[in-house]
């Protein structure tokens, strides 16, 4: 069975006094999460190493950074490394979140560099794709999309294919309280697996964990993560409040 991942994306948000206590509360309160199932915290980089300690000895708790960088090292202020990210034993980096494509520019042809350098060393890239409200509206959400699948991974062979987690995140619904309903989130996410099938073939297609994102809170992601090709979330605003990521990771399907 694909991997089921409830994954917080913190964004820009919480002191690290305040992201400490989140941590402390999430782990003292009731979670089953079974074998193939995953909690990943996307935690501002000042916080990794403290989130590090605080999940050391968890199982299937994982640090993720926000964002890494697309060279080795080097002259580049401000950036991130992945040898810097591994050097604290961090191995998840979320890239192509709609917010870094918008605010900052990242391209779908950029990405495929900041993937390459993850997949050379060893880091998991949970990689976002999703399009505006204008895509949807026009109804060419399944080409949009498939574009940025096609420019960012598609020079992968299958075995690194293999490596990527897959975040759906429609842009409309982040942060907007409007949630895709399950048969949108449904319908999208089969057809990225079907894109995926016909460049890596069914097989691989069918390992490839595709997480959902988009206002995810602990009264939708039951039915969300129900589908079947819906392998768990991405999520924002929920996964700040401690029972309520809490509920998100225990609605994972088992
Ligand atoms: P919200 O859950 O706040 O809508 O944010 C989703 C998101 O962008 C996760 O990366």
């Amino acid at each position: 069975m694909r991997k089921q991942i409830a994954a917080a994306n913190w964004k820009m948000n919480l002191t690290l006094q305040e992201g400490e206590q989140l941590l402390e509360d999430i782990i003292s309160l009731p979670h089953q999460l079974s074998e193939n199932q995953e909690a990943v915290f996307a935690v501002p980089a000042p916080y990794l190493m403290m989130a590090q300690q605080k999940l050391r000895g968890k199982e299937n708790f994982s640090v993720a950074a926000q964002n890494c960088y697309s060279k080795k090292n080097g002259a580049y202020t401000g950036e991130i490394s992945v040898d810097i990210l591994g050097s604290i034993d961090v191995h998840y980096v979320v890239l192509g979140h709609s917010e870094r494509r918008e605010y900052f520019n990242e391209s779908n042809a950029f990405l495929a560099e900041k993937i390459n350098i993850c997949l050379l060393n060893n880091i998991t890239p949970i990689f976002c794709c999703g399009e505006p409200l204008a895509i949807r509206e026009a109804g060419t959400q399944n080409e949009y999309v498939a574009k940025q699948l096609q420019e960012s991974l598609y020079h992968l062979n299958a075995d690194q294919l293999l490596k990527i987690v897959i975040a759906y995140e429609p842009i409309w619904a982040i942060g907007t309280g409007k949630t895709a309903s399950s048969a949108q989130a449904q319908e999208m996410h089969a057809a990225i697996r079907e894109q995926l099938a016909s460049k890596y073939g069914k097989e691989t297609a069918d390992c490839i964990s595709i997480l959902y994102g988009g206002s995810v809170k602990s009264s939708n992601a039951a039915e969300i993560f129900a589908q079947p090709d819906v392998d768990g979330g991405l999520v924002g605003g929920a996964s700040l409040v401690a029972n309520e990521f809490v509920a998100i990771i225990n609605a994972l399907k088992k």
